[in-house]
């Protein structure tokens, strides 16, 4: 399974992708916000940082307002990381008719706020490359949201397609676990929860023996 980090902070993207395990970036408005710099500030950055996918969220709500708003966030990526560009449209009837659109410029989309399998399956026949259906929401309202992650993954399964599902608005370790288990293609993923993967009691509790076994030893 690939992992997106789902942030748009600088520091935190530089880190955890040192540690070698970062497929790709999601923001969305409210991450940029989080990050406390402008969107234009940390665009060119996060090319530089990370190469793969990184998704760019349109604002607009109309399908030709949003494919001219995706049209400039890709003018403003250096010409050699433009591959690299997915744009997030919400998925709503323009939201579909924009994804058509972009694909035939060649252009990455990632459609985003997908809450149920229905909705992927029409964004996927529109030509997304990547859904985002988003769990944690959906667990926040008591259904079940890796349910639809299981559906997906069978639909997409039966017919071949070829859309890239990216499980989104993780809580907690254990989604990770579960997403990869049901075979999503990647899971993006909120700095501090990737930090949590990475953490065991019994592996400091190791280190921490290792070491001081090693002091009495060393000579
Ligand atoms: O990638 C989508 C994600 O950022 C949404 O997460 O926690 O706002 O539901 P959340």
């Amino acid at each position: 399974m690939k992992i997106f980090i789902d942030t748009a902070d600088l520091d935190e993207i530089r880190e955890i992708a040192s540690w070698g395990i970062v497929d790709g970036v999601t923001t969305n408005p409210t991450l940029v916000k989080k990050s406390g710099r402008s969107f234009n500030e940390i665009i060119e950055e996060i090319f530089e940082i990370v190469d793969g996918p990184i998704s760019l969220e349109v604002i607009s709500e109309k399908a030709d307002d949003m494919v001219k708003e995706a049209k400039g966030l890709v003018s403003k990526v250096n010409q050699k990381y433009r591959k690299n560009v997915a744009i997030k449209v919400p998925m709503t009837p323009e939201g579909l008719k924009a994804t058509k659109k972009l694909k035939k410029e060649g252009i990455k989309i990632n459609v985003t706020l997908v809450f149920s399998a229905n909705q992927a399956l029409l964004a996927a026949k529109a030509g997304a490359t990547f859904v985002s259906p988003f769990i944690g929401r959906l667990d926040d309202i008591g259904q079940e949201g890796m349910q639809i992650v299981e559906e997906i993954a069978e639909i997409f399964t039966n017919y071949d397609i070829e859309t890239e599902v990216i499980v989104a608005s993780i809580r907690h370790p254990i989604h990770v676990i579960e997403a990869a288990r049901l075979g999503a293609d990647i899971a993006t993923i909120p700095p501090g929860i990737i930090r949590k993967m990475a953490k065991h009691s019994l592996t400091d509790i190791g280190i921490k023996s290792f070491l001081k076994d090693w002091e009495k030893v060393k000579k």
